[in-house]
């Protein structure tokens, strides 16, 4: 079955690269974005223009139960999908026959909630005929940078860090990714909330963390900054999640009062100089002289502004995204299904979600 689809596939998608050459056409992906707790849709132009970025965001219910709830975080995406693509075309002025190809992230996310986005796509690929794109959503992370950075073009390497990965990337060129460094335990994001839990903040951890620490003192508590043997690129956190564990219980068996805002500060402060020294090593190892930030964690401003200081003393030209760009959005896998549209990458109606997609390595 799944042959046959992909030849009808091939067929339509043919077709629609004809009438695209022959009207010499702007090229309109609609995205979809379902991978975790964020139901979104967007509409980009010609790879760098987006026209519409919409997100329903299920924050508010998962925070009852202090972290995403997959079952929860599925049903809501099934209720949301079908208004917030809509709402994203009306909002893009753009109609479904204008659309030139449909992204959609396949992978890596909860299986539930990435289903969600993957069938709506399948569904409206297969009614309409228009081509389909199954993209990483880690790619999606990546090329959220090319939104606001008209300027910026591969080569150029990225510190991806998110609630799921902690990743540096030698981005070779549109669509190359080369994976240099990695977490061995626990990813940023997850650090951040973690330790946002133990202090009772409650989740989502790290914008509540950015902002109790403006109160704090980053140098109050010395937390420790992992060295992971045999790579001068890859993290880990778990032991720093642990130290601050530490450092509670020892306070309480104590009776000594804790400052959270000092808590916060510090254990921030042990994350950033962490991901900024093994950055800069890596670029200064690769010789290149761009370097990007991606991921929900991508929006610390404490991240941004020592990235910020430390490439301007390097001469290192320093890209980010806008906040909005950074946690998940739509318009991030627009910009990625857009550069695999133009070299030719396209998928049948057999593509399925892959909850441990590999960066870099395509599934069906
Ligand atoms: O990229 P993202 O929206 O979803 C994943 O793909 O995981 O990242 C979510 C993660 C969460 O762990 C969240 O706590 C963290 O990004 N995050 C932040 C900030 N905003 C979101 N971490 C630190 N500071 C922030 N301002
Ligand atoms: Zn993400």
């Amino acid at each position: 079955m799944a042959g046959i689809w992909q030849t009808q596939m091939k067929k339509n998608d043919e077709e629609t690269m004809h009438v695209n050459e022959a009207k010499k056409k702007d090229i309109f992906i609609l995205a979809i974005e379902s991978s975790c707790d964020e139901t979104a849709a967007s509409v980009v132009k010609n790879g760098r223009e987006v026209l519409s970025n919409v997100i329903s965001s299920q924050i508010a219910l998962h925070t009852l139960y202090g972290g995403v709830v997959p079952e929860i975080a599925s049903r809501k995406h099934i209720e949301k999908i079908n208004q917030v693509i809509e709402e994203a075309l009306k909002e893009a002025g753009v109609t479904l026959q204008e659309i030139t190809a449909i992204a959609v992230t396949y992978g890596p996310g909860l299986v539930g909630a990435l289903l969600v986005g993957v069938s709506a796509a399948k569904a409206i690929s297969f009614a309409t005929g228009i081509p389909l794109i199954g993209v990483h959503h880690i790619e999606g992370h990546i090329n959220a940078n090319y939104i606001e950075n008209k300027d910026l073009e591969p080569p150029f390497i990225c510190l991806v860090v998110s609630g799921g990965h902690s990743h540096l990337v030698i981005v070779r060129e549109y669509g190359k990714y080369e994976i240099i460094g990695r977490t061995r335990d626990d990813a940023a994001g997850e650090a951040f909330d973690k330790v946002a839990r133990a202090i009772g903040l409650g989740y989502p951890g790290g914008p509540k963390i950015d902002k109790l620490s403006k109160e704090g003192n980053p140098n109050a508590i010395h937390f420790p900054r992992a060295k992971v043997e045999g790579s001068n690129y890859d993290f880990s956190f778990s032991g720093l999640k642990s130290a601050v564990l530490n450092y509670l219980n020892g306070c309480q068996m104590k009776g000594e009062k804790v400052n959270n805002a000092d808590i916060a500060a510090s254990f921030q402060k042990a994350v950033v100089d962490v991901l900024v020294e093994h950055s800069l090593e890596a670029v200064k190892e690769y010789k290149l002289d761009k370097f990007a930030i991606a991921g929900g964690v991508a929006s610390n401003s404490t991240l941004r502004n020592a990235f910020a200081e430390a490439c301007d003393k390097r001469d290192i030209e320093f890209y980010h995204p806008s906040p909005i760009f950074c946690t998940d959005n739509a318009a991030m896998i627009g910009v990625a299904g857009y550069y695999e549209y133009i070299a030719g990458t396209r998928s049948g109606y057999d593509l399925n979600a892959v909850p441990n997609l590999k960066l870099g390595k395509r599934e069906a």
